[in-house]
Protein backbone atom coordinates (compact mmCIF):
# COMPACT_ATOMS: atom_id res chain seq x y z
CA UNK A 1 0.00 0.00 0.00
CA UNK A 2 1.68 3.49 -1.14
CA UNK A 3 1.44 6.29 1.86
CA UNK A 4 0.71 9.45 0.49
CA UNK A 5 1.41 12.88 3.00
CA UNK A 6 -1.71 14.91 2.72
CA UNK A 7 -0.39 18.07 4.13
CA UNK A 8 1.46 20.96 2.29
CA UNK A 9 4.21 21.36 5.34
CA UNK A 10 7.66 21.23 4.21
CA UNK A 11 8.44 20.03 7.96
CA UNK A 12 5.96 17.75 8.16
CA UNK A 13 6.61 16.16 4.40
CA UNK A 14 10.54 15.97 5.18
CA UNK A 15 9.93 14.12 8.78
CA UNK A 16 7.77 11.37 7.12
CA UNK A 17 9.96 11.31 4.28
CA UNK A 18 13.05 10.34 6.88
CA UNK A 19 10.34 7.51 8.35
CA UNK A 20 10.16 6.05 4.89
CA UNK A 21 6.12 6.84 4.39
CA UNK A 22 6.51 9.08 1.55
CA UNK A 23 5.53 7.51 -1.57
CA UNK A 24 3.85 10.88 -2.56
CA UNK A 25 1.91 14.46 -1.58
CA UNK A 26 -1.57 15.61 -1.75
CA UNK A 27 -2.42 19.13 -1.52
CA UNK A 28 -6.27 21.06 -1.88
CA UNK A 29 -6.66 24.88 -1.73
CA UNK A 30 -7.49 24.50 2.14
CA UNK A 31 -4.30 22.57 2.89
CA UNK A 32 -2.14 25.16 0.85
CA UNK A 33 -3.77 27.90 2.67
CA UNK A 34 -2.67 27.08 5.98
CA UNK A 35 0.90 27.48 5.06
CA UNK A 36 0.75 31.36 4.62
CA UNK A 37 2.93 31.48 1.80
CA UNK A 38 2.89 32.16 -1.86
CA UNK A 39 2.17 28.78 -3.63
CA UNK A 40 4.24 28.80 -6.18
CA UNK A 41 7.13 28.69 -3.71
CA UNK A 42 5.86 26.08 -1.20
CA UNK A 43 4.95 23.79 -4.70
CA UNK A 44 8.78 24.28 -6.11
CA UNK A 45 9.71 23.20 -2.11
CA UNK A 46 7.59 20.30 -2.20
CA UNK A 47 8.51 18.86 -5.63
CA UNK A 48 11.96 19.16 -4.54
CA UNK A 49 11.60 17.11 -1.96
CA UNK A 50 9.33 14.31 -3.06
CA UNK A 51 10.08 11.24 -5.45
CA UNK A 52 6.55 10.09 -5.97
CA UNK A 53 3.25 11.93 -7.18
CA UNK A 54 2.46 15.49 -5.97
CA UNK A 55 -1.26 15.97 -6.33
CA UNK A 56 -2.07 20.18 -6.82
CA UNK A 57 -5.43 21.08 -7.14
CA UNK A 58 -7.11 23.33 -9.96
CA UNK A 59 -9.26 26.24 -8.62
CA UNK A 60 -11.52 27.22 -12.15
CA UNK A 61 -14.75 25.64 -12.63
CA UNK A 62 -14.86 24.96 -16.45
CA UNK A 63 -13.20 22.63 -18.25
CA UNK A 64 -11.91 25.00 -20.04
CA UNK A 65 -10.00 26.85 -17.32
CA UNK A 66 -9.29 23.52 -15.48
CA UNK A 67 -6.85 22.19 -18.96
CA UNK A 68 -5.19 25.62 -19.10
CA UNK A 69 -4.03 26.08 -15.23
CA UNK A 70 -3.47 21.89 -15.60
CA UNK A 71 -0.97 22.29 -18.50
CA UNK A 72 0.84 25.30 -16.33
CA UNK A 73 0.56 23.03 -13.35
CA UNK A 74 1.95 20.04 -14.84
CA UNK A 75 4.93 21.88 -16.80
CA UNK A 76 6.27 22.69 -13.34
CA UNK A 77 7.31 18.67 -12.90
CA UNK A 78 7.12 15.19 -14.41
CA UNK A 79 5.61 14.09 -10.88
CA UNK A 80 2.81 16.75 -10.63
CA UNK A 81 -0.82 15.40 -10.51
CA UNK A 82 -3.77 17.63 -11.40
CA UNK A 83 -6.83 17.09 -8.97
CA UNK A 84 -10.07 17.84 -10.90
CA UNK A 85 -13.09 18.43 -9.05
CA UNK A 86 -15.58 15.56 -9.48
CA UNK A 87 -18.26 17.81 -11.95
CA UNK A 88 -19.79 17.50 -15.24
CA UNK A 89 -16.30 20.34 -16.70
CA UNK A 90 -14.17 18.27 -14.28
CA UNK A 91 -14.40 15.13 -16.30
CA UNK A 92 -14.56 16.96 -19.86
CA UNK A 93 -11.22 18.43 -18.80
CA UNK A 94 -9.96 14.64 -17.33
CA UNK A 95 -11.17 13.25 -21.09
CA UNK A 96 -9.11 16.16 -22.97
CA UNK A 97 -5.82 16.33 -20.04
CA UNK A 98 -5.68 12.21 -20.12
CA UNK A 99 -5.70 12.60 -24.12
CA UNK A 100 -2.20 14.78 -23.84
CA UNK A 101 -1.38 12.66 -21.66
CA UNK A 102 -1.47 14.85 -18.38
CA UNK A 103 -1.92 12.50 -15.12
CA UNK A 104 -5.36 13.15 -13.13
CA UNK A 105 -6.66 12.56 -9.89
CA UNK A 106 -10.68 13.64 -9.35
CA UNK A 107 -11.16 14.34 -6.35
CA UNK A 108 -14.27 15.51 -3.68
CA UNK A 109 -15.46 11.91 -4.71
CA UNK A 110 -18.56 10.71 -2.78
CA UNK A 111 -19.94 7.38 -4.44
CA UNK A 112 -18.91 4.47 -6.74
CA UNK A 113 -21.05 6.13 -9.33
CA UNK A 114 -18.40 8.94 -9.59
CA UNK A 115 -15.94 7.04 -9.72
CA UNK A 116 -17.07 4.77 -12.31
CA UNK A 117 -17.28 8.26 -14.73
CA UNK A 118 -14.02 8.94 -13.78
CA UNK A 119 -11.83 6.00 -14.24
CA UNK A 120 -14.05 5.99 -17.41
CA UNK A 121 -12.90 9.70 -18.48
CA UNK A 122 -9.49 8.17 -18.08
CA UNK A 123 -8.30 9.80 -14.85
CA UNK A 124 -5.15 8.28 -13.18
CA UNK A 125 -6.54 8.38 -9.41
CA UNK A 126 -9.87 8.76 -7.84
CA UNK A 127 -9.97 10.27 -4.15
CA UNK A 128 -12.87 9.07 -2.32
CA UNK A 129 -13.12 11.66 0.51
CA UNK A 130 -14.01 9.27 3.46
CA UNK A 131 -14.36 11.33 6.77
CA UNK A 132 -16.94 13.60 4.95
CA UNK A 133 -18.68 10.50 4.78
CA UNK A 134 -17.79 9.39 8.19
CA UNK A 135 -18.83 13.11 9.62
CA UNK A 136 -22.45 12.83 8.65
CA UNK A 137 -22.66 9.60 9.90
CA UNK A 138 -22.74 7.21 7.07
CA UNK A 139 -19.94 4.55 6.36
CA UNK A 140 -17.37 6.11 3.85
CA UNK A 141 -15.55 2.60 3.66
CA UNK A 142 -18.83 1.13 1.86
CA UNK A 143 -17.72 3.55 -1.27
CA UNK A 144 -14.31 2.53 -1.25
CA UNK A 145 -15.03 -0.85 -1.45
CA UNK A 146 -18.27 -0.72 -3.69
CA UNK A 147 -15.33 1.44 -5.91
CA UNK A 148 -12.67 -1.29 -6.02
CA UNK A 149 -15.50 -4.54 -6.66
CA UNK A 150 -16.12 -1.72 -9.84
CA UNK A 151 -12.88 -1.59 -11.30
CA UNK A 152 -12.08 -5.12 -10.62
CA UNK A 153 -15.12 -5.90 -12.71
CA UNK A 154 -14.02 -4.24 -15.79
CA UNK A 155 -10.72 -4.29 -15.33
CA UNK A 156 -9.72 -0.14 -14.59
CA UNK A 157 -6.32 0.43 -13.57
CA UNK A 158 -7.87 3.97 -11.90
CA UNK A 159 -5.96 4.07 -8.55
CA UNK A 160 -7.95 4.54 -5.46
CA UNK A 161 -6.30 7.35 -3.13
CA UNK A 162 -8.54 7.31 -0.30
CA UNK A 163 -8.55 10.45 1.12
CA UNK A 164 -9.82 12.47 4.17
CA UNK A 165 -8.50 10.23 6.60
CA UNK A 166 -9.36 11.44 10.15
CA UNK A 167 -7.20 7.80 12.23
CA UNK A 168 -5.42 4.94 11.83
CA UNK A 169 -8.21 2.48 11.96
CA UNK A 170 -9.32 4.48 7.96
CA UNK A 171 -5.67 2.97 7.41
CA UNK A 172 -6.26 -0.53 8.72
CA UNK A 173 -9.96 -0.67 6.73
CA UNK A 174 -8.30 0.55 3.43
CA UNK A 175 -5.81 -1.81 3.50
CA UNK A 176 -8.26 -4.83 4.53
CA UNK A 177 -9.47 -3.79 1.14
CA UNK A 178 -6.49 -4.13 -0.72
CA UNK A 179 -6.96 -0.07 -1.63
CA UNK A 180 -4.02 1.22 -3.91
CA UNK A 181 -2.85 4.28 -1.71
CA UNK A 182 -3.85 6.16 1.27
CA UNK A 183 -3.33 9.86 1.99
CA UNK A 184 -3.31 11.22 5.36
CA UNK A 185 -2.19 13.93 7.65
CA UNK A 186 0.89 13.68 9.56
CA UNK A 187 -0.76 13.49 12.47
CA UNK A 188 -2.49 10.17 11.75
CA UNK A 189 0.75 8.87 9.92
CA UNK A 190 2.56 9.35 13.25
CA UNK A 191 -0.07 7.36 15.05
CA UNK A 192 0.46 4.52 13.31
CA UNK A 193 4.00 3.66 14.90
CA UNK A 194 2.56 4.49 18.68
CA UNK A 195 1.16 1.57 20.76
CA UNK A 196 1.16 2.11 24.87
CA UNK A 197 2.01 -2.36 24.71
CA UNK A 198 5.20 -1.18 22.57
CA UNK A 199 5.89 2.04 25.27
CA UNK A 200 5.21 -0.63 28.24
CA UNK A 201 7.80 -3.26 26.87
CA UNK A 202 10.46 -1.19 25.60
CA UNK A 203 10.44 0.36 29.62
CA UNK A 204 10.53 -3.10 30.97
CA UNK A 205 13.32 -4.62 28.38
CA UNK A 206 15.53 -1.33 29.25
CA UNK A 207 14.69 -1.67 33.33
CA UNK A 208 15.82 -5.58 32.95
CA UNK A 209 18.88 -5.13 30.70
CA UNK A 210 20.09 -3.34 33.65
CA UNK A 211 20.10 -6.56 36.08
CA UNK A 212 22.35 -8.30 33.50
CA UNK A 213 26.43 -8.51 35.50
CA UNK A 214 28.02 -7.69 32.48
CA UNK A 215 25.89 -6.34 29.54
CA UNK A 216 29.15 -6.22 27.35
CA UNK A 217 29.69 -7.70 24.24
C1 LIG B 1 -6.94 14.83 -0.22
O1 LIG B 1 -6.75 14.56 -1.38
C2 LIG B 1 -8.15 15.51 0.26
O2 LIG B 1 -8.26 16.78 -0.30
C3 LIG B 1 -8.15 15.57 1.76
O3 LIG B 1 -7.84 14.28 2.25
C4 LIG B 1 -9.45 16.08 2.35
O4 LIG B 1 -9.42 15.91 3.74
P1 LIG B 1 -10.45 16.61 4.75
O5 LIG B 1 -11.80 16.01 4.54
O6 LIG B 1 -9.88 16.32 6.09
O7 LIG B 1 -10.44 18.08 4.43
Amino acid sequence: MKFFADTANIEEIKQIKRWGLLDGVTTNPTIISRENRPFKEVVMEILNIVDGPVNLEVISTDAEGMVKEAIKLASLAPNVVIKIPMTTEGIMAVKELSSRGIKTNVTLTFSPTQALIAAKAGANYVSPFIGRWDDISNEGMQVVEDILTIFNNYGYTTEIIVASVRHPIHILQAARLGAHIVTAPFKVLEQLFHHPLTDIGLKRFLEDWKKVPNPEL
